[in-house]
């Protein structure tokens, strides 16, 4: 079963969860006025729609009575102004209704949005990107068309229900009465109704959200489908998911198709019914033509906004899914947040929660000249706690970590790392080296164990503090869409131009970045598919080392770019690398030769470890990995100066 699947099947309570909506509603709080001005609209409509019948029945019945003097002009007016605030209320209704979605919508793609960007990886593991996308799309659409045409259905709706009820018993009680003994039935068939509308709408949405993550992942993937010949398989299942699709959406339509005539048809009986016996009341004398009129008029508006509400009451109930999801979305809390944000830190000694650290800019200063704890006041919520001004050591200690649900990756893992020490994690694939690293950039938290930095748990750090302190380079280099530079600057916000190119120089980005005919204001395109991957992994090279990282880490950064970049690279690197404590996860050992320690980690454990040369020296795992690579690289190597040769 995929993700997607999972997610569907944990399928929404069906009863009707007001405070659920009422929540959502808090989106409309903003724009108030409008809302006010729209439900006043809707409110206007319907009395105008209450008054046309009251005049003419007045016309008739004064036209009824012969020789009486009929002012028509007066009558005239009378349709004049009431057709006038008809079309502006309607005019305004519309135009406020628009207004309010518009801001609804934004506001509520806004919130998931910025929630998006909190959560956490283990979120992001949960929830396939087509999921998320249609969240932000067709669900955010959906609830803000209900919050707004549902708002003024309801309004104009019920005052025009029960404006006209009321009506209809002033006028002839008895009468009155007749025409709405349709009411009941009409209650039954749409609740009966609605119910089967209901369930078929939501097999066709499930199958539609289906078919999307499927679209999605079939587009995303499509290089890999075409190249493993997987076209006809992904056919077939979205052959199947789109079959699905249709047969609940005919079955929708049907019952569709089949209500709204019963609706009518209702109407109609209650019509008849105002008809016949009003006619029996009229010959009786108990009964002026005019109310007749009335009646008549009265019982075919009546039945519009029973219909009305009955499908806003069905949509509703059917969105709810969606109400549920983009609430989900919206208020899911990030696993992964500060235990003791410092705001929350008691008042009184704040200044000393050692601000500057937080800052960044007076730490980075300190990066190389002190390990040394700031001083917090006693007031901290775990009281005496220091927050150190660099991260310093860094003691894995004793970490058990698994991925949900998932078996143990890490078992027992612990790994003392003294402050600039160089650090290479080699090992099979699976092996726990990504895992390792994103635990220490806390995209993930131990599931037992701690990190300690500078003796100090990292969970009461402070996800900024770790963060504005770390430079990573991952395995897939990540751009956004938007220039060069603004890309290089999620490094660091207010870089100038200089600092961009030094930092490009020192990972041998700059050549290529001059090359192109814009050089820093170069659109990379959505995620940079303007750039070989090479290019790209340059630029997130040169990203990272621009903040000034204290510490730097690497995970199979040098996979994508060829040998002689490479080379280059590295001198830059080891410059950079210099004082700070640094993580390098590199397919290619050349690379990590010179580091402090290298680690063989399979299985989730330290298999060996040491420099270089006392790994060699042991003969073990790593001895076999380098003796394997070297052989291949003079290979490698031999094959490359006979293609000279040949070339010369
Ligand atoms: N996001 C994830 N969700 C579930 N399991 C994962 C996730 N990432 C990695 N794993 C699993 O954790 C184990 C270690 O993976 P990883 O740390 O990426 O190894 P390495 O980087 O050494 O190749 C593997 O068995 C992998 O299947
Ligand atoms: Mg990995």
């Amino acid at each position: 079963m995929t993700a997607t699947q999972l997610l569907e099947e944990k399928e929404y309570e069906k009863r009707f969860n007001k405070r659920l909506w009422l929540k959502l509603y808090g989106f409309t709080r903003p724009h108030r006025r409008e809302v006010f001005l729209l439900c006043l609209f809707g409110f206007t409509t319907a009395l105008c729609d209450i008054a046309f019948p009251l005049v003419t029945r007045m016309l008739v019945d004064e036209g009824a009575v012969p020789g009486a003097e009929i002012s028509y002009f007066g009558y005239g007016l009378a349709y004049l102004g009431l057709v006038l605030a008809l079309t502006q209320s309607v005019r305004l209704f519309i135009h406020y209704a628009g207004t309010v979605r518009t801001h609804i919508a934004h506001d509520i793609r806004k919130a998931g949005f910025e929630n998006l960007q909190r959560l956490s990886f283990s979120y992001f593991d949960k929830h396939p990107v087509g999921w998320l996308m249609s969240r932000m799309t067709s669900d955010c659409e959906r609830l803000s068309n209900i919050l707004t045409w549902g708002t003024l259905d309801l309004v104009w709706g019920t005052t025009l229900i029960l404006g006209i009820g009321v009506t209809l018993f002033v006028l002839h009680p008895l009468l009155a009465l007749v025409v709405l003994s349709v009411l009941p039935v009409l209650a039954w068939v749409s609740a009966r109704f609605q119910k089967m509308i209901l369930g078929s709408a939501r097999r066709v949405r499930k199958a539609n959200s289906q078919l999307t993550a499927r679209f999605n992942e079939g587009i995303a993937g499509v290089r890999t489908t075409k190249v493993f010949c997987g076209e006809e398989k992904g056919l077939a299942d979205f052959r199947e998911l789109s079959g699905e699709m249709y047969a609940a959406s005919v079955r929708n339509q049907i019952q569709s198709a089949l209500f709204f005539p019963l609706v009518m048809t209702l109407g109609s009986l209650a019509t008849g019914l105002a008809l016949s016996f009003g006619g029996v009341q009229y010959i009786g004398g108990s009964l002026s033509v005019g109310t007749l009129i009335a009646f008549l008029a009265y019982t075919r508006r009546f039945f519009d906004p029973i219909e009305d509400l009955s499908h806003w009451f069905a949509e509703l109930q059917m969105a709810q899914a969606s109400a549920e999801r983009i609430l989900d979305l919206i208020e899911t809390v990030p696993t992964i947040r500060d235990t003791h944000p410092p705001e929350e830190k008691p008042k009184g000694d704040t200044h000393s929660f050692a601000e500057p650290a937080l800052k960044g800019t007076e730490a980075k200063g300190d990066t190389h000249s002190s390990a040394e704890p700031a001083p917090v006041g006693p007031g901290g919520a775990s009281a005496g706690l220091l927050i150190p001004r660099t991260i310093g050591d860094i003691h894995f200690e004793r970490l058990s970590f698994a991925y949900e649900k998932g078996p143990k990756v890490l078992v027992d893992f612990d790994l003392y790392v003294r402050r600039g020490e160089s650090i290479a994690l080699v090992g099979p694939t699976g092996g726990g080296k990504s895992t390792i690293v994103s635990l220490l950039c806390r995209f993930y938290e131990p599931t037992e164990g701690r990190i300690l930095m500078s003796g100090v748990d990292y969970r009461e750090l402070g996800l900024h503090w770790l963060q504005s302190r770390l430079g990573i380079v991952l395995q897939e280099p990540r751009l956004f869409s938007g220039t060069i530079a603004e890309n290089l600057r999620y490094g660091k916000l207010d870089a100038s131009e200089e600092e961009l190119l030094a930092a490009a120089r020192l990972v041998g980005a700059e050549d290529f970045i001059l090359d192109l005919p814009k050089g820093l204001e170069t659109e990379v395109g959505e995620g940079g598919c303007r750039l070989s991957t090479g290019q790209k992994q340059l630029l997130s090279f040169a990203r990272a080392i621009l903040g000034d990282p204290e510490i730097l880490v690497m995970d199979e950064a040098t996979s994508s770019i060829d040998t002689e970049t490479e080379a280059r690279i590295q001198q830059g690197v080891d410059r950079v690398l210099e004082g700070r404590t640094s993580f390098v996860i590199a397919h290619r050992l050349s690379t990590i030769r010179s580091a402090d320690r290298i680690l063989y980690i399979a299985g989730g454990r330290i298999v060996e470890q040491g420099s270089h040369e006392e790994l060699l020296a042991r003969r073990g795992p790593y001895f076999e990995l380098y003796s394997r690579q070297k052989s291949r690289e003079v290979w490698d190597l031999g094959l490359q100066s006979a293609a000279n040769q040949e070339r010369k």
